[in-house]
């Protein structure tokens, strides 16, 4: 931001501005191995107002560059994190990031785009909602964004807010939840509607799989059983729910041949229906997160109670260590694609809004920081992951899928320059008492990762560099994503054209019936 660094009431010149600029707006990654998520290679980085200039080696660069050098260093694209919750208002309060200490948080960890949702009230607009956001995030937000909307009641006003949405507000994907009756719970009926809807206008549906309704029941058990503590939580929504609702997303999307994307896969057999889905040819994608991946569900049987509480979250965490690994698999294998983080962090003090009743627990818990390096410590380091497909779940595969491919999710010519310097050797320990959020707990405590970004580019401009930020508050931009994402609605268009001609060859051509009919004086 050149104009503030002029000195006061000297007035500069349209040349010596543009000087100014450029000079400190151009980068040069020198001597580092670029990844993609389609190979590697030796080759410096050119990167001028924010884009991505020239790539290879021996380049002709301009006088006025800095030099970072990245020998023995990783460039990849920065991590695209597709789920969080910043600022939301959720269970009596609000969460503790905003888009501020959110996206701070997220760029000293490595992502530089996030994809947060718009959860409209029962009696709000969409359009109200998504203007709320864009409010809320455009002053604060440290780097691009883009916005899911969740739909929490049907009606007819709202296809067509669903409709602006896509056409004028940049918006390509649309959430339904089948847990938080009351709430945000829609009916398979509904959720039938919203899905026949995305297919209509080549949005992407999106799920939060878990069965809402059983799990009320379940939770009314506990209570008589007197277990108000936070272990209620998990007892009240066991797998088999998850997987349950999971299925039955993918059966409504295959009769509306809508594509699907399934939010924080928290289980193996919930990976397994979408795994199964993906072998049969559907269109689905399975969003695992770094609490998945990370830690388990043992947590919520702590002796602290806020330790137990801070790791409540829904679908909650599996009381097994063998999820996690798991889950790394199938995102080994192509099962799984992308990683989020569902990032919701709440407070002890606001946790404790559900000391008596785990019930009342908000919901939700940390990534947004540590989720890239979750996954190279989980998933890198056990040699589950090469580093190309450690760019693809945290970055290009999202891209991809939400269609700002390749502007984002790619070191390239003509790409953004959010970029990462890697260090595949760098190690820490994970602690609330260090990390950029502004919440009080971690649930990574003590988590020793290796492989960490010790630089991160958003936009050209270095804004951490180890250890230290230097980000712009509201200096992100927001991304108008485009529907009919080419990697999700290519085949999906192709089928509809078959499928037409079959069902019209299944018409039969018949002389009308011209016989007689009973008449019905009164009703049977
Ligand atoms: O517990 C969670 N996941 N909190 C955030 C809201 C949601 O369901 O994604
Ligand atoms: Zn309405
Ligand atoms: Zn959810
Ligand atoms: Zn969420």
């Amino acid at each position: 931001y050149p104009e503030s660094n002029a000195p006061l009431g000297v007035s500069v010149s349209k040349f010596s501005k543009n000087h100014i600029l450029s000079s400190q707006h151009r980068l040069l990654i020198k001597g580092g191995r670029v990844v993609n998520d389609d190979g590697t290679t030796f080759a410096d980085v050119f990167i001028e107002e924010g884009i991505i200039k020239q790539v290879g080696l021996n380049l002709i660069i301009p006088g006025g560059t800095k030099t970072i050098d990245a020998t023995d260093k990783l460039v990849m694209p920065g991590g695209i994190d597709t789920h969080t919750h910043l600022e939301l208002a959720f269970m009596g309060t609000r969460a503790a990031d905003d888009f501020y200490t959110g996206t701070k948080a997220a760029i000293a960890g490595g992502t530089t785009t996030i994809l947060d949702f718009v959860i409209p009230t029962k009696e709000q607009s969409l359009i109200d909602a998504y203007n709320q956001w864009r409010e809320r995030a455009d002053s604060k937000i440290c780097c691009d964004y883009g916005l899911h909307v969740a739909i929490t009641h049907w009606d007819e006003q709202v296809g067509k807010d669903m409709e602006i949405l896509t056409k004028e507000k940049g918006v390509n994907s649309f959430k339904v939840f089948m847990a938080y009756p009351g709430t945000f719970m829609l009916a398979d009926d509904d959720i039938y509607q919203v899905f026949a809807k995305c297919r209509e206008l080549g949005a992407i549906a999106m799920v939060h799989a878990e069965n809402g309704s059983v799990i009320k029941e379940l939770e009314k058990e506990m209570s008589k059983l007197g277990i108000t503590g936070p272990e209620g939580h998990l007892l009240s929504r066991p797998e088999k729910l998850e997987a349950e609702a999971t299925n039955r997303a993918i059966m409504i999307a295959e009769q509306t041949r809508c594509p699907l994307y399934v939010v924080h896969v928290m289980s193996k057999t919930a990976a397994d229906k979408i795994q199964e889905a993906r072998l049969k040819g559907q269109v689905v994608f399975g969003e695992p997160i770094a609490a998945s991946l990370g830690t388990d569900g043992s947590q919520y049987f702590n002796k602290c109670w806020h330790h137990a509480a801070a790791h409540v979250m829904s679908p909650p965490l599996r009381n097994d260590a063998t999820t996690a690994p798991y889950l790394m698999d199938l995102l080994a294998n192509g099962s799984l694609s992308t990683t989020g983080t569902d990032h919701c962090t709440f407070n002890i003090n606001q946790k404790a809004l559900g000391k008596d009743d785990f019930r009342k627990i908000p919901n939700g818990v940390n990534g947004i920081e540590e989720r890239l390096a979750v996954v190279w410590t989980k998933g890198v380091e056990t040699g589950k992951l090469d580093i190309n497909q450690f760019v693809a779940v945290t970055s290009s595969n999202a891209a991809r899928i939400f269609n700002i491919y390749p502007k984002k999710g790619r070191i390239a010519v003509g790409s953004d320059a959010d970029c990462l310097i890697w260090d595949p050797k760098a190690t820490k320990t994970i602690s609330a008492s260090s990390h950029h959020q502004a919440c009080d707990f971690n649930i990574f405590e003590g988590l020793h990762c290796r492989g960490l970004p010790i630089i991160t580019i958003v936009d050209g401009k270095i804004v951490y560099d180890n250890g230290q930020l230097n980000v712009l508050q509201g200096s992100g931009k927001y991304l108008h994503t485009a529907c009919y994402a080419d990697s999700v609605y290519q085949k999906l268009n192709k089928r509809e054209i078959i499928r037409e001609q079959l069902i019209k060859q299944q018409h039969i051509e018949r002389e009308p019936y011209t016989g007689d009919v009973i008449v019905i004086s009164k009703p049977v």
